[in-house]
């Protein structure tokens, strides 16, 4: 029950399992991985797809025949192996050229060039038949308040997803982009720092309809939010195109640990609400391999990742079809929140007039009421810990 199958739709970035585990203090500790190797290996491990940066693929500043060459190695594997490609992305981060950003750089000649580097990956990206573009921006934003005009920026961030949303439908590629929001690092503060702030944006864009987000948990964890809540909003408003799992423990820097390794009842419910809540888009792992691996360590953490999944996925729909729980969740009157305020046709008018919601309302007998909360999630934590 934990092999990960195709249809489990998990994939995983280029440059996680190819992380050399460089960091700010110390150098590489693993060599290079060869993206060929790493199809072959995911998909034996089970995975469904790969993802990649253009330049996890091809390394910045390659002539057009090593690209083309490199592009058909990778192909072949694919082809070789049945992995597909449902998502890219570009680096708009590691080269200095973008140390002040690249879609929001003050420079514009910059962002000029960010946007060539992206429509060159997005063509790359329709060719491989990837189904979401992302577009995380790790460079948009600042050390200090003095070097941006926040709403200057954000013009030009504006401008530059508008670019790229006219470009797909000029070319009439099947692509959607998904913003990925991060809090801070590696710039202090980054734009769209979190998922609320990417729904408000793409709620300002031209082509809002094709623009979603690519939420990480991690990210939103670093902010001390919810990433459960966060997900459940993207999900209402129609826009989780995409995911990021890992695992994060609070606050501090990004950790990328695996997914279930850092919150783990966050990490259970989330599987619980993605697994009912009809998001059937990638299982995307964007997380780290420790420092301290060597290429075995790689491919068992890897392999974590979908068996983490596999198990919180099973454990969440014990929980669900567990008589006990439906009681539970009847007595905390969850069933009830699903039911409109107003009756059908209901006005204000007509709630003013309904003597039983005010005048003959009991708020002191409302207010003793218990909810049963803690019965609910502790029955979740057995289900989860497998004590149920
Ligand atoms: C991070 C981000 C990146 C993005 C990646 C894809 O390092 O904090 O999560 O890994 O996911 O650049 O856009
Ligand atoms: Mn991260
Ligand atoms: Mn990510
Ligand atoms: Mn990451």
């Amino acid at each position: 029950v934990v092999q990960p199958v195709r249809e489990d739709k998990f994939s995983f970035g280029l440059w996680t399992v190819g992380w050399r585990a460089v960091d700010p203090f110390g150098d590489a500790t693993r060599p290079a991985l060869d993206a060929v190797e790493a199809v072959h290996r995911l998909s034996e491990l089970g995975a469904w797809g790969i993802t990649f940066h253009d330049d996890d693929l091809i390394p910045f500043g390659s002539g057009d025949s090593a690209r083309e060459q490199q592009i058909k190695r990778f192909r072949a594997a694919l082809d070789d192996t049945g992995l597909v490609v449902p998502m890219a992305t570009t680096n708009l981060f590691s080269h200095p050229v973008f140390k002040d950003g690249a879609l929001t750089s003050n420079s514009r000649d910059v962002r000029r060039f960010a946007l060539r580097k992206v429509l060159r990956n997005v063509d790359l990206a329709a060719e491989l038949g990837a189904r979401t573009y992302v577009l995380w921006g790790g460079r948009e934003g600042s050390e200090t308040d003095a070097a941006k005009d926040v709403r200057a920026a954000l013009d030009r961030y504006r401008e530059g997803i508008d670019t790229i949303a006219q470009y797909v439908l000029d070319q009439g590629y099947d692509l959607r982009l998904a913003l990925e929001p991060k809090p801070n690092e590696p710039r202090g503060d980054i734009f769209l720092p979190t998922i609320g702030h990417a729904l408000a944006f793409i709620s300002q864009l031209e082509h809002h309809e094709l623009v979603g987000v690519n939420p990480e948990t991690g990210h939103e964890q670093m902010a001390g939010l919810n990433f459960v809540h966060g997900i459940g909003q993207a999900l209402w408003q129609g826009k989780l195109f995409h995911i990021d799992l890992n695992g994060q423990r609070g606050p501090r820097y990004d950790q990328d640990l695996i997914f279930g390794h850092g919150d783990l009842l966050s990490a259970f419910f989330l599987v619980d609400l993605l697994e009912h809540g009809g998001y059937d888009g990638p299982r995307h792992f964007d997380y780290k391999p420790l420092r301290t691996e060597d290429i075995d360590g790689v491919w068992a953490s890897a392999a974590a990742n979908m068996r983490s999944y596999l198990l919180l996925r099973e454990r969440a729909r014990a929980f669900r079809a567990d008589p006990r729980v439906q009681e539970a969740l009847e007595a905390s009157r969850l069933p009830e929140l699903a039911q409109p305020t107003l009756a059908p046709g209901e006005s204000p008018a007509d709630l003013k007039a309904d003597r039983s919601a005010f005048e003959d309302f009991d708020p002191e007998a409302a207010g003793r009421r218990g909810y049963g909360f803690a019965a609910l999630s502790q029955l979740a934590f057995e289900h989860l810990v497998g004590g149920a």
